[in-house]
């Protein structure tokens, strides 16, 4: 069934786990994410961004494809169908096509003008049921063609979002989106302890997964991270496994064209990854 996001994030708050957010961005991406969180029995978390829902013939498409399908596949586990770096507009497009949660990425805008159309999107969130994320100091790398430094967000800052009712917090802690380049100075868990004191029970969200080395991830978890967001690291394995069946001529073998076949490995491929994270973060029968 599709939830919000709020039950799932609490409980791995309180359990020291954290829940994966991957990002989809067609039926394959859909159908092997869900398949890998109910094999796993993990909580899961569909990311959805706007470049992507556009992609996917808009919000409704995409709602609608996530609920039969977590219906025919028969998905036990709780699954939120989440919009991944909202604009003020798309937060609201999202809320009214069905989605079950949603991030309002004001963290371009001045703390003040942030907080204001952060407060007015919970209260439009939660009158409909719908977890919300807000962001506060900008996550690095590029998102959507927007691309932004990674920045150490302001442990105050963070306070005075959180106490506005959001569900869970993401902020920036020296993460980049994307492949970190080799002179990455690493995750600030300075910053991050500071932020967790700050914000106590608030479940906080460690954005650009993609490559952060695995005691990294762990220590993140311990300072209060229970959700982590991963996107390009799927991304990269899909493409992989595609190119591998094209390159041995797999593709002009029978009805290797046929893109059932085509598309197999990859997905196979994500799934392998998820399932990977999923292990990782602790999620794994969670649900
Ligand atoms: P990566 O693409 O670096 O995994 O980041 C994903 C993300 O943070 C989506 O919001």
């Amino acid at each position: 069934m599709l939830v919000s996001a709020k039950e799932m994030l609490d409980k791995a708050k309180a359990g020291h786990y954290a829940v994966g957010q991957f990002n989809i961005n067609n039926l394959e991406w859909t159908k092997a994410i869900l398949l890998t969180a109910e094999e796993t029995k993990s909580p899961v978390i569909l990311g959805v961004s706007e470049g992507a829902g556009k992609y996917m013939a808009g919000f409704k498409t995409v709602a609608a494809m996530v609920k039969a399908m977590d219906e025919s596949l028969g998905i036990t586990v709780p699954v939120a169908l989440h919009l991944d770096h909202g604009t003020y507009e798309g937060t609201k497009a999202c809320i009214e096509a069905g989605f079950t949660s949603v991030m309002f990425d004001g963290s371009h805008y001045d703390i003040e003008e942030n907080v204001a159309k952060t407060k007015e999107l919970v209260e439009l969130s939660h009158k409909n049921g719908i977890s919300i994320e807000a962001e506060v100091g900008a996550i690095g790398g590029e998102e959507d063609g927007v691309v932004g430094m990674g920045e150490c967000a302001d442990p105050d800052e963070c306070k005075r979002i959180a106490d506005l009712g959001i569900d869970m917090l993401a902020a920036g802690i020296g993460n980049i989106h994307g492949v970190y380049p080799d002179n990455w100075a690493g995750l600030s868990f300075e910053t991050l302890d500071a932020i967790q004191q700050k914000t106590g029970a608030m479940p906080l969200v460690l954005h650009g997964g993609t490559g952060i080395p695995d005691d990294m991830i762990k220590k993140a978890i311990d300072l209060g991270v229970s959700k982590i967001n991963v996107n390009t690291e799927c991304q990269l394995v899909f493409a992989a496994a595609t190119r591998e069946y094209i390159e041995a001529g797999k593709d002009q073998q029978g009805k290797g064209f046929d893109p059932r076949k085509l598309l197999a490995p990859g997905t196979e491929a994500i799934k392998a990854k998820v399932k990977e994270k999923i292990l990782l973060f602790g999620s794994d029968g969670k649900a």
